[in-house]
């Protein structure tokens, strides 16, 4: 079932997706501005799909095709007239002129003479000053940096467009036909290097009428409602993980329909210090929501034993979850529904036509397939979020900002922080370490410059010095990366200082460790977690 048509009284604005890596970002973009948004494929978007979201708006994202091949993708032609405004990005500027009766031919990627343009370009204004460039061009000697990734290139406009905007090789890099509100501009304007980019949507939506109402507190009251809707009077189970996305689905669900939730937290005996706790007494004692606390960590523990490899630790991990999850929920009288922290990355990541990674780096832990193999109903309020939105929603609902504001912790915890075997004593090694580390930052003013922070314990011991005595303890390393969505990540440039100063605390106050080490892998090309 697709989203909008549960979203009745919000302002909406379609994207349409022809592949580009960075259509979310116009997501983005257009959700800072308060405006309500969904990206979908173009295969996707038929005239009743359209007539049935009524968009006030449209875009056209980049992609990776050339519209000079037959068969590339395209919008319904009678899209445009609709009616409602619409902006061409890149791919999506060529598809209008092409459709429109303007001409498109195919760049010479290499060869030199050819008009591709990849990267920093320049972008001087020409003609009138256009209304959705307001905030752009002074006079007429200025430049505005754009950031260029094609290899075709529109060779005619279509009739009714003028050029508002050229660069040295994109002699229409902005075009529009202001009377139909048509936009088309051969940049990116919704990436970090357009760095006026987001002015451009801000005019765009402002032009198209959009009130910017797609606002938090809305979008609480409207997801309680459906809440309602979805689950009337019955029972709502809620695997609660500690993180931020599953405590927030739940406090939502509970607010909307209250003792119908009970919440699983299925504790695998691989949290960090005090975590089980803090989660029990927030979710029980605070928020007064029904919870299970599955303690299974002898079972955990025990099957890890004696595993070193790091797909194998995952994929026992993921099942027993499973296995146990399902034990728990099976003893909630009457339960329908499964709610899940899902956000709209996952659901986007999971329509894309071009397609996800095609190899395996990690098998990452979740809980797919469970709803099918209980025959349970999805209540997923979260789907239509961006982490960030996630935040904010948690805030509005009064979640702590020290909670909301957490380092996201994966699934497998500190298994996969453990490299080789994982034994009992390591892992409480680990646990103190990451806590004086952890403690390290806060006090020092670092913990929300950073994506993740955290400990490894390495499966080697090294010799030192102790007082007059010798030691032979574990090495660890410290990790922290900066980030903004996991999927690239660069190490944190701490200060010599710090580095020596939470050393040596972690060797004074942690038993077991005598050498730490500090981890400046960026990713890629490695990634965040050891395993
Ligand atoms: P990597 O190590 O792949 O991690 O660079 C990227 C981000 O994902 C988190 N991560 C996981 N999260 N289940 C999760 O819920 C997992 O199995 C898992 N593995 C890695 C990791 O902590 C980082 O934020």
């Amino acid at each position: 079932m697709a989203a909008h048509m549960n979203i009745q009284t919000h302002d909406r604005l379609l994207i349409i997706d022809f592949g580009s890596q960075v259509t979310q970002l116009i997501a983005r973009r257009l959700r800072e501005l308060n405006v309500y948004c969904e990206i979908h494929p173009y295969q996707n978007v038929t005239m009743d799909f359209v007539h049935k979201m009524a968009p006030k708006a449209v875009i056209f994202s980049g992609g990776p095709d050339s519209v000079v091949r037959e068969g590339s993708p395209r919008p319904p032609q009678e899209i445009f007239d609709y009616g409602v405004p619409i902006l061409g990005i890149c791919y999506g500027q060529q598809v209008m002129m092409q459709q429109l009766g303007g001409k498109v031919e195919g760049g010479k990627i290499s060869g030199g003479g050819g008009t591709a343009e990849f990267g920093r370009a320049y972008v001087k204004p020409r003609g009138e000053k256009l209304a959705v460039l307001d905030g752009w061009f002074q006079n007429d000697d200025d430049h505005e940096q754009v950031w260029m990734s094609h290899g075709d290139h529109v060779s005619k406009l279509a009739p009714g467009f003028e050029v508002y905007g050229t660069s040295p090789n994109a002699p229409y890099a902005i075009t529009a036909d202001v009377s139909r509100n048509f936009y088309a501009v051969q940049f990116h304007p919704e990436v970090h290097h357009t760095p006026n980019g987001a002015k451009l949507y801000e005019n765009f939506v402002r032009a198209a009428g959009f009130s910017g109402d797609w606002t938090m507190g809305a979008y609480r009251e409207e997801a309680i409602r459906k809440i309602r809707e979805q689950v009337g009077d019955k029972q709502v189970i809620c695997g609660l993980s500690g993180g931020v996305d599953s405590s927030v689905a739940a406090v939502l669900i509970h607010e909307a329909i209250g003792d119908q939730l009970t919440c699983v937290f299925v504790d695998h005996g691989l949290l960090r210090m005090n975590e089980a706790d803090e989660v029990v007494s927030m979710f029980r004692d605070n928020y007064n929501i029904p919870l299970i606390h599955a303690d299974e960590s002898e079972l955990f523990l025990g099957e890890l034993d004696g595993v070193s490899d790091p797909e194998t630790k995952r994929k026992i991990i993921g099942r027993l979850f499973i296995d146990v999850f399902q034990k728990h929920a099976n003893a909630i009288e009457g339960a329908e529904f499964l709610a899940q922290g899902t956000l709209y990355p996952d659901v986007i990541e999971s329509v894309s036509f071009s397609g996800g990674p095609s190899v395996t780096i990690k098998s990452h832990h979740n809980v797919g397939g469970l709803p099918e193999k209980m025959g349970l109903k999805l209540v997923e309020p979260l789907r239509e979020l961006f982490k960030d939105e996630v935040r904010a929603l948690g805030r509005e609902l009064g979640l702590p900002d020290s909670f909301i504001g957490r380092h996201p912790f994966p699934g497998p915890g500190l298994a996969i922080r453990c490299p080789g075997e994982i034994t009992r004593q390591k892992l409480e090694i680990l646990r103190k370490a990451d806590a004086v580390y952890i403690d390290q930052i806060r006090k020092h003013g670092l913990y929300n410059e950073i994506w993740q922070a955290f400990v490894a314990i390495l499966p080697v011991r090294t010799v030192g010095v102790m007082g007059d005595g010798r030691t032979y303890d574990f090495a660890c390393a410290l990790r922290a990366v900066t980030s903004v969505d996991g999927m690239t990540a660069d190490y944190y440039p701490y200060s010599h200082e710090f580095l020596g100063e939470t050393a040596t605390r972690i060797i004074n106050e942690v038993e077991g460790i005598n050498r730490v080490t500090y981890d400046i892998t960026s990713k890629p090309p490695g990634t965040i977690e050891w395993e």
